[in-house]
This record gives structure tokens, C-alpha cells and sequence, in this order.
């Protein structure tokens, strides 16, 4: 049986001696002490305080050594370990508050730098106003509903009661993109479309009635780019077709629309026209929104957004004719409804006073950005 060692052994207890335990930690505190960075610290750490570090290894020792010898050592090995652990934690603190430090200096962001040197884009004053007034009508329910921009001729003129001789059918006003190829038979071509129209008839003929909808668009036109005339602009269209609309409704919806766009004094007035698709058409002005109608007949204060006339024209209008709701399967004895359409390049002109249409083509900044970002 064996029995611990009587007799003090020298060889084994050698890492036990005072001044060994005393350098094993002065050899730690010196190693934090050299330790630079958080890892250089934690490499310190493992070598001194570690599973294989000189003290742990000498703890170990401590059961090898006969009991009256072992109280006492344990003492200094765990005082030793104390220390240790103390300056290490110590020395971590130290090293953490160094980084946090340097992390302010170094990751400080200046907000006073220039952000961003790409200058931010804005939407085109066209497209503003465009939502701008398709905004007023789904304020009030009705639905946004877009069509092709190229549209078959049958749409585009036929379904909207254009008889095949019209004049507007000429390839001097309108963009062919197929001609009717040698047949006779109306409608079988394929054009850019002249004017939001077309999706009128699109929307009677996919949707379920009641309808009430607007349309905002670019149309094509065959003319030169001019201070007032572009081949590509843009209209919005508006459709209602319910059970007892009359011109009343029509009415009312375009003064509440000028009224939301151009403030609540405002009204639109009506001049007897033509339009294949509308019967009765209208003409629609609205009041000038600068003179109110003040310079008529007043010289002393002419008004140059309406050349003192103190209306402004703004599109066309009218009830929608039954030849149209009847091409579309809608039945004319039961259903009735108004339409009207207008130009945007037009309102933008005399809404902003922007006097060459080319502005708004051109695409140069200059002229955008004074309209800002606004959505
Ligand atoms: N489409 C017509 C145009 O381009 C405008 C209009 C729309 C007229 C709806 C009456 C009803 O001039």
C-alpha cells in the first residue's frame, strides 16, 4: 500500500519555493505590463493564467508535498494567482479605455462633410403635375387606368366614332406605325396614339360599369417642335359612365378640379364644340387663376397669363356619345356618361409661366430644378 512521501523531496517541490512563485508572477505582471493591444494581452493571458501556465502547474505540484508543507504553499501560490488575476484585470481595463478612446478619434464622422458630391435628381415637372391632378380624381375615387402608347386605329379612332374620312386620321396629323395596307377596311391599322381617348374605350370594355376612372398619358402628334408645339405630350383623360350622369356632374367635377388645383375661388365655364366621341361637346376654360377675370375691359391692369381675355382654355369635354357606349357594349338607354381631356405641357405653361415648350424637352437641369423634388 502506498503511503505519502515521509521525507521532504527537493527535486519535486523546486517550482514551489517562495522566490520561484514570486517570479512566475512578476513574470506575468510584466508580460500585461509589455501587453500593447487587447491581444497581445489576451496571449498573456493564456500563457500566465492558463490550464499549462507556470502557476497552474506549480498549483498542481502543491498535492505532491507532505501535509505540512502543503497549507503554506497553497498560500503563496493562490496570493501569486490573486495578484496575477488582479493585474490582469487591471491591465484590461487600461487597454479597453485605450481602444474606446482611439475608436472615438479614429471613427469619428465629420457631419459637417459634404454628404453626398452626386447632386440628387428630381422628377420632371411634367410628371409632378401630371399625378398632381390624377391625384384630385382618386381623392374621389376614381381609378388610375393606362392604355398602350401604341394603340390599333381602332381604338384610337373607330371606337370613338371617328368616321373613316376624317380629317384627323391623315397621315399629316397623325404617326402610322402599319397603314391599313392596301384594304379599304377602316381600323385595321396601327398608329401612336393621338390623345388619351382610346383608353376610354379600353376601360368600357374590361371593366364592369359603373366606371370612373383617369387616364394620364403621352401622345403622339405629328407636328414640329416649336415654342408651342411638340410631337410627344402628354394629356389625362378622365370617364365616368354610371346610371343618370348628365352634363350637371361634368360640370361640377371641373370646377371642384380647378378648384383643388388652382384654389377655391376658382370655376371652369363651357363653349359648344364638336368631338366624334361626345355629344354634346364642350369646350372648357377655366377663370384665369392671376386676374380672376379682373382685366376684361381694364387696361390699367393687364394680365398677361390670360392675355387679359380672363379665362384660360383648357381642353375638351363633353357627354360621351352613345355610338361610343354602344361599340363598347354598353347600353346607351341605361348608362350615360361624360368625359373630358386635356393637355399637361399647356397647364405646366401657364400654371409656371414656362413660355418655350422646348424647356420641357431638352431635358436640361436648369430648368427642373427650380421645381424641386416635390412628389
Ligand atoms: N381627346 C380630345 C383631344 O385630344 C379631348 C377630349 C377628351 C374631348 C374627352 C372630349 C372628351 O383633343
Amino acid at each position: 500500500m502506498s503511503a505519502p512521501n515521509k521525507s521532504y523531496d527537493p527535486v519535486e517541490v523546486e517550482t514551489l519555493k517562495p522566490e520561484e512563485i514570486e517570479r512566475m508572477r512578476d513574470e506575468a505582471l510584466a508580460a500585461f505590463a509589455a501587453a500593447d493591444s487587447l491581444d497581445a494581452l489576451h496571449e498573456a493571458k493564456v500563457a500566465h493564467t492558463g490550464p499549462a501556465s507556470p502557476l497552474a502547474l506549480a498549483n498542481r505540484e502543491i498535492g505532491a508535498l507532505p501535509p505540512h508543507a502543503k497549507a503554506e504553499a497553497g498560500k503563496r501560490v493562490g496570493q501569486a494567482r490573486g495578484a496575477v488575476n488582479k493585474g490582469l484585470a487591471a491591465r484590461q481595463t487600461e487597454l479597453e479605455a485605450e481602444r474606446d478612446a482611439r475608436v472615438l478619434v479614429e471613427e469619428a464622422v465629420d457631419v459637417t462633410l459634404p454628404y453626398d458630391r452626386v447632386p440628387a435628381g428630381a422628377r420632371h415637372p411634367l410628371t409632378t403635375m401630371m399625378e398632381r391632378v390624377a391625384d384630385v380624381f382618386v381623392a374621389m375615387g376614381y381609378e388610375v387606368a393606362e392604355g398602350p402608347e401604341v394603340e390599333a386605329e381602332w381604338f384610337n379612332f373607330d371606337a370613338l366614332n371617328f368616321l373613316p374620312d376624317h380629317p384627323a386620321r391623315q397621315m399629316q396629323d397623325t404617326f402610322f406605325v402599319r397603314g391599313p395596307e392596301g384594304t379599304e377596311e377602316s381600323g385595321s391599322g396601327v398608329v401612336l396614339r393621338t390623345h388619351t381617348s382610346p383608353v376610354q374605350a379600353r376601360a368600357l370594355l374590361d371593366r364592369e360599369l359603373p366606371v370612373y376612372i383617369v387616364c394620364p398619358g403621352r401622345v403622339f402628334r405629328t407636328d414640329e417642335l416649336d415654342a408651342t408645339h411638340t410631337p410627344v405630350f402628354h394629356q389625362i383623360e378622365l370617364l365616368a359612365v354610371d346610371e343618370g350622369l348628365t352634363m350637371a356632374d361634368l360640370k361640377g367635377t371641373l370646377d371642384h378640379m380647378v378648384q383643388a388645383l388652382f384654389g377655391a375661388d376658382m370655376k371652369t365655364r363651357l363653349r359648344p364644340n364638336y368631338f366624334p366621341f361626345t355629344e354634346p361637346s364642350a369646350e372648357m376654360d377655366m377663370l384665369c387663376y392671376v386676374c380672376k377675370g379682373e382685366s376684361v375691359g381694364n387696361p390699367d391692369r393687364p394680365c398677361r397669363t390670360c392675355s387679359s381675355e380672363g379665362w384660360i382654355e383648357l381642353g375638351g369635354c363633353g357627354m360621351v356619345n352613345p355610338r361610343v357606349l354602344t361599340a363598347c357594349g354598353v347600353d346607351p338607354e341605361k348608362y350615360s356618361g361624360f368625359a373630358f381631356g386635356f393637355g399637361i405641357e399647356r397647364m405646366l405653361m401657364f400654371r409656371h409661366n414656362v413660355e418655350d415648350m422646348r424647356d420641357m424637352v431638352e431635358g436640361d437641369v436648369r430648368f427642373t430644378r427650380p421645381f424641386g423634388m416635390e412628389i
